[in-house]
């Protein structure tokens, strides 16, 4: 080895992005649509980690909500995994799956009992084989003084009634929700068996909200991490039976022949699934995951907030090097690629999709909020949530009981942690923590002269900070 080979490596805070002019007169107006893999499309480039004190469904709900994802953590049970993935696609649809339904003899007396039952304006009526006889709705039996008659006098009868197909798009459904002027709209096969309800509410919050990130069907974007050993394929397969989105196959060095022979499997088991891999922080790693058949690349040895992974290991890359480098490769193997750890604020998202990233993934910057899981604690007047590395020693003892295995934590020598246990100050909801993420960033690209991803990639310029750069940079008055 000779000194003069050894590479050069630069961190976010070594580098700012040269303004240039702009002909962007709101931030309002920056696009930042990206897409991570086949159908995964989000309207925010940020993902919230599948780290246990980061993203459970109540953080992958919200993430969706403001047009970004969450991916589930996989330090549970398949059983337990697989319930908050469905959490998350059950949380919000156009399409009610499983409409509340009566049979043409059902009283007009328990029918209304039953809506109030379960606020809902409206029930279908079908046969016993499920095939759609009516629909009666509130205002069929408002005024209705026989208690005892059937509803198959009250019900609009199906020859009266519009329906649409069950694989009925969004679009589709408005535009035959508005020309008929339905409150709700029934979907049915050929057969005319029910296969699920439109109501015009739902489509109109829907149009209105805009933002989420949502699938085909309506249903919020979630993913859902795996690992690399023992049951990892029955747990992929179950994350998918749920209706996960994305599957993302993590392991603390991610190029490594475990890695390749995990992705292979995977895509042999569930080939349309879009899979993301990692982590990893060199252009031969790219290539070599993305010829395994990942769609995506995960980028980021050591940057995180709690990861003490280079002072433990000696081993890692300078982040914004490992971005520009994975990036670049990933252009030739057709793949995305996600920054992954070592942002600390919006500045640092922006840098990060400048250097090539399709989207980022952060921790720190997402725990302590009202969608991280875990409690609050208050020391000094203060809130604080806790936040842990998944390598940390807590994390550790966490997977050890988890694995059943008989743990005495005082004894635990076996462990060696590359991570830490820690807490971060509060932060509110996710809504707001986006809210200001994403506004830095808009500015960002706006002064990059930007208005949307691609063209931020293509033409943002960096420039590296001497050290009195660095000060005149970061070291500002304190904030009160
Ligand atoms: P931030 O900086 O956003 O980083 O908090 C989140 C990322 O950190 C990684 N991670 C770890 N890395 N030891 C590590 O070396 C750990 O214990 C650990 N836990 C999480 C992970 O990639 C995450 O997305």
């Amino acid at each position: 080895m000779k000194v003069r080979d050894i590479e050069f490596g630069l961190s976010y805070s070594d580098v700012l992005l040269i303004p240039r002019r702009s002909s962007i007169d709101s931030r309002k107006v920056v696009d930042t649509n990206t897409t991570i893999a086949n159908g995964i499309d989000l309207h925010v480039p940020l993902i919230s980690a599948n780290m246990d004190t980061v993203t459970e469904a109540a953080m992958a709900i919200a993430m969706a909500r403001e047009g970004g994802l969450g991916v589930i953590h996989r330090f549970m049970t398949i059983e337990g995994q697989t319930a908050e993935v469905q959490k998350v696609k059950r949380s919000e649809a156009y399409i009610i799956e499983n409409p509340y339904r009566i049979t043409k003899d059902v009283t007009v007396g328990e029918a209304r009992n039953l809506m109030e039952r379960e606020a809902v304006s409206g029930l279908l009526v079908v046969d016993g084989s499920n095939k759609l006889l009516g629909i009666l709705s509130d205002r069929d039996i408002r005024f209705a003084k026989n208690e005892k008659a059937p509803v198959s006098k009250a019900m609009t009868p199906r020859s009266k009634l519009t329906v649409g197909k069950p694989e009925i798009s969004i679009d589709e459904a408005i535009e035959t929700v508005d020309r008929h002027k339905l409150e709700k709209l029934p979907l049915v096969d050929r057969n005319n068996v029910v296969h699920g309800l439109i109501t015009s509410k739902d489509l109109y919050r829907r149009r209105m909200s805009g933002r989420s990130a949502m699938d085909r069907k309506g249903h919020l974007l979630v993913g859902a991490a795996i690992g690399v050993k023992g049951d990892f394929i029955q747990r992929a397969v179950s994350l998918s039976d749920a209706g996960t989105d994305i599957i993302v196959l993590d392991i603390a060095h991610g190029h490594a022949d475990s890695v390749i022979s995990a992705i292979r499997k995977v895509k042999k088991e569930l080939p349309d699934m879009p899979l993301v891999a990692g982590n990893v922080a060199t252009a031969q790693a790219v290539g070599d995951l993305a010829g395994a058949g990942a769609d995506s690349v995960k980028v980021g040895i050591g940057p995180g907030a709690a990861c003490t992974t280079r002072r433990v290991t000696g081993a890692g890359m300078p982040q914004l090097t490992a971005v520009i480098d994975c990036s670049e490769a990933a252009k030739e193997y057709g793949v995305s690629t996600i920054a992954d750890g070592g942002m600390k604020e919006s500045g640092d998202i922006t840098k990060a999709l400048a250097a090539g990233a399709d989207a980022i993934m952060s921790g720190s910057l997402f725990a302590g909020t009202d969608e991280s899981p875990g409690f609050f604690v208050r020391r000094n007047g203060t809130k604080y949530k806790a936040y842990r590395g998944m390598s940390s020693f807590g994390a550790n003892i966490s997977r050890k009981k988890l694995d059943n295995a008989v743990v005495d934590p005082q004894d635990a020598f076996d462990i060696v942690p590359e991570g830490v246990e820690s807490s971060v100050p509060y932060k509110g909801s996710m809504k707001e923590v986006v809210y200001q993420l994403m506004g830095g960033v808009r500015s960002g690209m706006s002064y990059c002269g930007a208005s949307n991803l691609a063209q931020l990639r293509k033409d943002a310029k960096f420039i590296r900070l001497t050290h009195s750069a660095a000060v005149e940079s970061y070291e500002k008055l304190p904030q009160y």
